[in-house]
């Protein structure tokens, strides 16, 4: 594996899973396997867990870590292809990730959505013109539409926390936020269930309907309370519109998710990605109690990582050929 920037990117997601529950078991079982290998964390936004998780994995590895914060440390980066660079963009996204990728052996980035165009954002232009430039394989750390290392955590907590021979009921459930959020986690955590034995429903208001692209196979109701019924697993999250892109259509207090609400549900497990606005999207009775996976999740971060970058590294260029820089589409040129 070259890229890890989807579900689309991996070969198998029911082994991969198991490789992540195996570091689990023995984090130190390959930890020779990164020596002498550079792994390079570019940040263009905010992260603690992405940040702090990728970085143990790679250590856990044996890998030499170098974290740069590019938004604030880095030159302002011009991204237009043959732009007449004569105004405040220093340095163009060609240079600085061919330059990266003469410095790494791996490199993940974080490059948010601007939320102000849909066209460019869905393109990934800063994820693609990053990939194409650096050479060298690249693990997303949130894209502007995918977050695939949280959505791998989120399958291996369900995963190992489903003892049960049928499929369980997985819910992700919209929840209000003061702030406009991107799509990502959510578009993610539904390919990534789509993609999974599970039954997934997708309970959100009106307007708020994700990219089709990602939600093929689940059942969608804007009605929460019948979304929720019998669930096993609740996923809290927000996020913006897509259809009406960027904005906030609704701030209906009624959907944070309370105690009264999973009486409808099978004693669901309570699921966030974090960071959570308490008593905004979920309750602090909730979030405090027995039934949320929340610390969980972040800390199956570290193993899904892991088996992630063990992927990476074992990656080799293909006889007589390179790989086309496509999102889920790794070909063979030759
Ligand atoms: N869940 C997650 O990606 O957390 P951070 O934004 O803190 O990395």
């Amino acid at each position: 594996m070259k890229y890890f920037t989807t579900v689309n990117d991996v070969h198998s997601v029911k082994d991969l899973v198991e490789d992540a529950l195996h570091f689990k078991k023995d984090p130190s079982c390959f930890s020779n396997f990164g020596k002498n290998k550079t792994l390079g964390l570019i940040f263009l936004n905010p992260s603690l867990r992405t940040r702090l998780s990728t970085q143990k994995a790679a250590m856990n590895l044996g890998m030499n870590v170098m974290v740069m914060n590019l938004d604030k440390e880095g030159w302002a980066l011009e991204f237009e292809d043959g732009a007449i660079m004569n105004g405040n963009k220093a340095e163009h996204i060609k240079d600085a990730a061919a330059v990266i990728g003469q410095y790494c052996d791996i490199v993940g980035i974080r490059c948010f959505p601007g939320l102000l165009s849909r066209q460019e954002d869905y393109s990934e232009k800063v994820l693609i013109n990053f990939m194409k430039h650096c050479s060298i394989p690249v693990v997303s750390l949130e894209s502007a539409t995918l977050h695939p290392l949280q959505s791998l955590a989120d399958l291996m907590t369900i995963q190992e926390t489903w003892n049960k021979p049928s499929k369980p009921k997985v819910v992700l459930s919209w929840a209000p936020h003061v702030k406009a959020l991107p799509q990502a986690v959510a578009n993610s955590f539904s390919e990534w269930m789509v993609k999974s034995n599970v039954d997934f429903t997708i309970t959100h208001p009106a307007g708020y309907e994700l990219n089709e692209e990602y939600t093929k196979g689940a059942t969608i109701t804007t009605n929460q309370q019948k979304g929720l019924e019998g669930a096993d697993y609740v996923y809290v999250k927000n996020w913006s519109s897509y259809m009406d892109y960027g904005q906030i259509n609704c701030r209906d207090e009624a959907w944070m998710l309370t105690k009264e609400k999973l009486r409808a549900t099978n004693q669901a497990k309570i699921m966030h990605c974090l960071p959570v606005r308490r008593n905004i999207e979920i309750s602090d009775q909730l979030l405090d109690g027995p039934d949320s996976l929340t610390l969980l999740q972040a800390s199956n971060r570290v193993y899904a990582a892991q088996a992630v970058l063990k992927k990476l590294i074992d990656y080799r260029i293909p006889e007589g050929g390179n790989v086309r820089v496509t999102m889920g589409k790794e070909k063979n040129l030759s």
